[in-house]
C-alpha cells in the first residue's frame, strides 16, 4: 500500500501539463495548454490543460481529469499503477506502507480531519470576536488604523483573539471539540494544569492550505508597549509544515495564473495591504527562509517570481539565498527593494494601484544586474574584485539550465565585468562539470550499463580492438558537439568553406556505431544537421536526455585531460591531439572510423570461412575480400592488419 502522505506528495508535484506533455504535443494559449484530444479522433484540438486548476479537460468529448485519471485512461492502468507510473517518471519517492501500519495511518488521517475542523472552528470564532463583541470593536480599530478596508478584513478573514484567560478554550471545548486537539494546534496551552488561550489579546490571520482549509494562526499584540514577541505563530502539527504553506496563496493563486507572475514579501500585512491596493498575486513566506516545497507551490500557478524585500543587509542576504534556490527551480526571478524605510505594506499604503505596479516592474533587476550592483562601483577598477565579482554572478548563471537564458545572462555578466564572454561561459562549464563529478561520486549512474558494447567478443583481438572503437567512437562525438561549428581546412584552401560538422557527417553517416549510446548522441546531431542546425556544446551538455548531458559533460572540452593518450602501433593510428588542429582532428577521426569499418569487413569475413556455410559462400568471401583489400589500401592501413589470404 502507498501511504496516502506520499500520494498527496505525487499530487502536489505533478504539474498536468508535465504528464500530458508525456504523450501528447501541447501548446501554449494564454494560461492554458492545448491538443488534439488523445480520447476522440479529431483534427483541431478541443483539448485543454489548465496548470492552475490541475486539470485536463476535453471540450469536444466532455472527458476532465487530473494528472492520475489521465495516466489510467491513457495507458489503460488502474489507480494504483498509474501512481507508480508517475512516481517513476517524475521521480517521486513513494513510501510503502506495510498492512499492520494501515490502521495507524487510517487515524492519523482521521486526527488530520478533526485537526482541520478544529481549525476551522478557531478561525470562526475569532472572526466572530471581531465584529461581534465590544472587545473586539478595539482590535477591529487597529485594523481600520492601519488601513484596511472591512471588505480586506473579511478577505483574509482576519479576527481577533479576546484578551481573557480562557474564553476560547472554554467554548471550544463547550461545543464539545477535544482538548488534546486544542494542544496540538497550539491554540491551547496548559499551565499547571490550567488551560489558557495562547494568542489571547492578539488579531489573527489564519494561514490558509492551498485548498481553503485552516492550518495555522499568525496573532500580532495590538499592545505597542508590550514585550512579548510582536507574533506569536501557531506550531508546527500535522495539519501545518511551515515550509510547505505560503501566506495568501489561497487568496492569490488565481490572480498569480491569470498574471502570470507571483510576487513575493515577507509579512502578512505586507500581502494584505498589497491586495488591498489591488496587488493580488502577493504571497509571503512569514518569517521563514523560502523553501524549496514554497517555491515549487508557486511554480504550480507561474514560472515568474518577483521578489520584494526590506533593502536592510538582512533583506538583502534573503533576497540572495532565496534567487539561487528558485533559479535552481529553473524558474525566472528578478528582485525588488523599495526605497529605504518603506515595505511593501507601507508603500501600498501612500502610492496608488499604478504607482506600486509601476514602481516594481521598472526596478526589478535579475540576478546578474543585481548581483553587480551590491558591489561598489571602485569594484571594476581593481582586477581581483572584478573576478571576485564575475565568479559570485557566474555562480548564480549556473543554476539556470535553459541555455538561451545562460548564453544571454552570461552576455550581460560579460558587459558588466569587461571580462570576455568566452571565459565566462568555460567557467560556468568549469562549475557545472565539477558539479557534475561531484554528483557521479559514490552514484552509479543507471545508464552507465547503456554504455557498454553490444558486439560480442569472439576474436582474441576483440578486446583491444573494442577499446579502439570506444575511444574512435568517442573521440568522434567529442569532436562533433566541441567544433562542429569550426571551419575545415585552411585559409587558402578551397575546403574552407566546409564547416567540421559537415565534413564529418558527410564523411561517416553510414558507420553504424558499435555503442548504443553513441549512436543515441550521433543520430541527435545528424537531427539537428539535417534541419541546418549546429549546436553549441552547452546545447548538448543541458540535454533533457541523460545520456547525452552525461556524455556532453564529461567530453566538455574545459576539463578534458587528453583522451586520446593511447597509441596503437597495431591499427598505426595516431592519436590526434586534441583541440590543436581541428581539421587535422576531423581527419584523423574520419580515418580511424575508416579503420574500424575495414577491420569490421575483416572479421565478417573471417567469421563467414569459418562457418559451416563457408563452401557455399566463397563466392560471397570471395568478394569481400576484393572490397577490403581496395577499402585497406585506400585507407593505407598497416599490413599485420590483415591475417587472411
Ligand atoms: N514574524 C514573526 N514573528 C516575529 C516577527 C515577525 O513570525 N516576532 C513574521 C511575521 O509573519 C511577519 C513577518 O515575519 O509578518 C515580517 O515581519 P515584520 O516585517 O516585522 O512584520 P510585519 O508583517 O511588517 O508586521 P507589522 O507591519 O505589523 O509590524
Ligand atoms: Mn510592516
Amino acid at each position: 500500500m502507498i501511504s496516502p502522505a506520499s500520494i498527496q506528495r505525487l499530487k502536489d508535484t505533478v504539474r498536468i501539463e508535465d504528464t500530458v506533455g508525456l504523450f501528447l504535443d501541447l501548446k501554449r494559449k494564454g494560461q492554458d495548454f492545448w491538443a488534439c484530444c488523445p480520447f476522440h479522433g479529431e483534427k483541431t484540438p478541443s483539448f485543454s490543460v489548465s496548470p492552475s486548476r490541475g486539470i485536463y479537460k476535453c471540450f469536444g468529448c466532455q472527458r476532465a481529469g487530473d494528472s492520475i485519471s489521465f495516466v489510467m485512461e491513457h495507458e489503460n492502468l488502474n489507480y494504483v499503477e498509474s501512481i507508480r507510473y508517475l512516481a517513476e517518471k517524475f521521480q517521486i519517492p513513494l513510501e510503502e506502507i506495510h498492512l499492520e501500519n494501515a490502521e495507524q495511518i487510517k487515524e492519523e488521517q482521521s486526527i488530520k480531519a478533526a485537526l482541520y475542523i478544529v481549525n476551522d472552528f478557531a478561525n470562526k470564532y475569532f472572526q466572530e470576536n471581531l465584529t461581534q463583541s465590544s472587545e473586539g470593536d478595539i482590535a477591529l480599530r487597529y485594523f481600520y488604523e492601519r488601513g484596511l478596508r472591512l471588505e480586506t478584513i473579511k478577505a483574509f478573514e482576519l479576527g481577533y483573539c479576546l484578551d481573557t484567560f480562557e474564553a476560547f478554550t472554554q467554548a471550544a471545548i463547550k461545543a464539545k471539540y477535544n482538548p488534546e486537539h486544542l494542544m496540538t494546534l497550539g491554540l491551547t496551552k496548559e499551565t499547571n494544569g490550567k488551560k489558557w488561550d495562547f494568542f489571547k489579546g492578539r488579531i489573527m490571520f489564519p494561514i490558509h492550505h492551498i485548498s481553503g482549509k485552516v492550518a495555522g494562526f499568525g496573532g500580532r499584540t495590538i499592545n505597542n508597549n508590550s514585550q512579548a514577541a510582536k507574533y506569536f505563530n501557531s506550531p508546527e502539527s500535522p495539519v501545518y509544515q511551515k515550509s510547505a504553506i505560503l501566506y495568501g496563496l489561497y487568496q492569490a493563486k488565481k490572480s498569480i495564473a491569470q498574471l502570470d507572475e507571483c510576487i513575493l514579501v515577507e509579512g502578512y500585512l505586507d500581502v494584505i495591504s498589497m491586495y488591498q491596493a489591488g496587488l493580488t498575486n502577493v504571497v509571503a513566506n512569514s518569517g521563514t527562509a523560502l523553501s524549496i516545497d514554497q517555491i515549487k507551490l508557486i511554480g504550480r500557478f507561474t514560472q515568474n517570481f518577483i521578489l520584494l524585500y526590506d533593502s536592510d543587509a538582512a533583506g538583502v542576504k534573503a533576497s540572495l539565498r532565496s534567487l539561487d534556490l528558485i533559479l535552481e527551480q529553473q524558474y525566472n526571478v528578478k528582485i525588488v527593494h523599495l526605497p529605504s524605510g518603506h515595505d511593501p505594506d507601507s508603500f501600498a499604503k501612500v502610492h496608488d494601484y499604478e504607482f506600486v505596479k509601476d514602481y516594481i516592474h521598472r526596478n526589478a533587476q535579475d540576478i546578474v544586474t543585481y548581483k553587480a550592483n551590491l558591489y561598489a562601483k571602485s569594484t571594476l577598477e581593481d582586477p581581483l574584485k572584478r573576478a571576485e565579482m564575475a565568479n559570485d554572478i557566474i555562480y548564480s548563471i549556473t543554476k539556470v539550465n535553459d541555455i538561451i537564458k545562460r548564453a544571454a545572462y552570461i552576455q550581460q555578466c560579460s558587459e558588466i565585468t569587461g571580462i570576455d564572454e568566452k571565459t565566462i561561459s568555460s567557467q560556468v562549464a568549469k562549475i557545472l562539470t565539477r558539479r557534475y563529478q561531484e554528483l557521479k561520486k559514490g552514484v552509479k549512474s543507471s545508464y552507465v550499463d547503456t554504455l557498454e558494447p553490444i558486439v560480442p567478443k569472439t576474436i582474441d583481438t576483440q578486446n583491444s580492438f573494442q577499446t579502439f572503437v570506444k575511444k574512435t567512437e568517442e573521440h568522434l562525438l567529442r569532436l562533433l558537439i566541441n567544433k562542429g561549428i569550426e571551419r575545415y581546412g585552411e585559409a587558402d584552401n578551397p575546403f574552407f568553406q566546409t564547416l567540421i560538422a559537415q565534413f564529418v557527417i558527410e564523411e561517416i553517416k553510414d558507420y553504424a556505431f558499435d555503442f548504443p549510446a553513441h549512436q543515441l548522441i550521433f543520430n541527435e546531431i545528424l537531427h539537428h544537421f539535417h534541419q541546418h542546425l549546429i549546436y553549441p556544446p552547452e546545447f548538448y551538455i543541458n540535454h533533457v536526455d541523460p545520456i547525452i548531458s552525461e556524455f556532453a559533460i564529461k567530453n566538455s572540452e574545459i576539463v578534458q585531460e587528453p583522451l586520446m593518450s593511447w597509441k596503437n602501433s597495431k591499427f598505426n593510428i595516431k592519436a590526434p591531439k586534441f583541440g590543436a588542429n581541428h581539421t587535422k582532428e576531423a581527419d584523423d577521426c574520419v580515418r580511424n572510423i575508416n579503420v574500424v569499418q575495414v577491420r569490421r569487413l575483416q572479421m565478417k569475413i573471417l567469421e563467414m570461412s569459418q562457418g559451416e556455410a563457408s563452401k557455399e559462400n566463397a563466392q560471397v568471401i570471395l568478394a569481400m575480400q576484393d572490397a577490403f583489400i581496395e577499402e585497406r589500401d585506400k585507407q593505407r592501413i598497416n599490413d599485420d592488419l590483415i591475417f587472411l589470404k
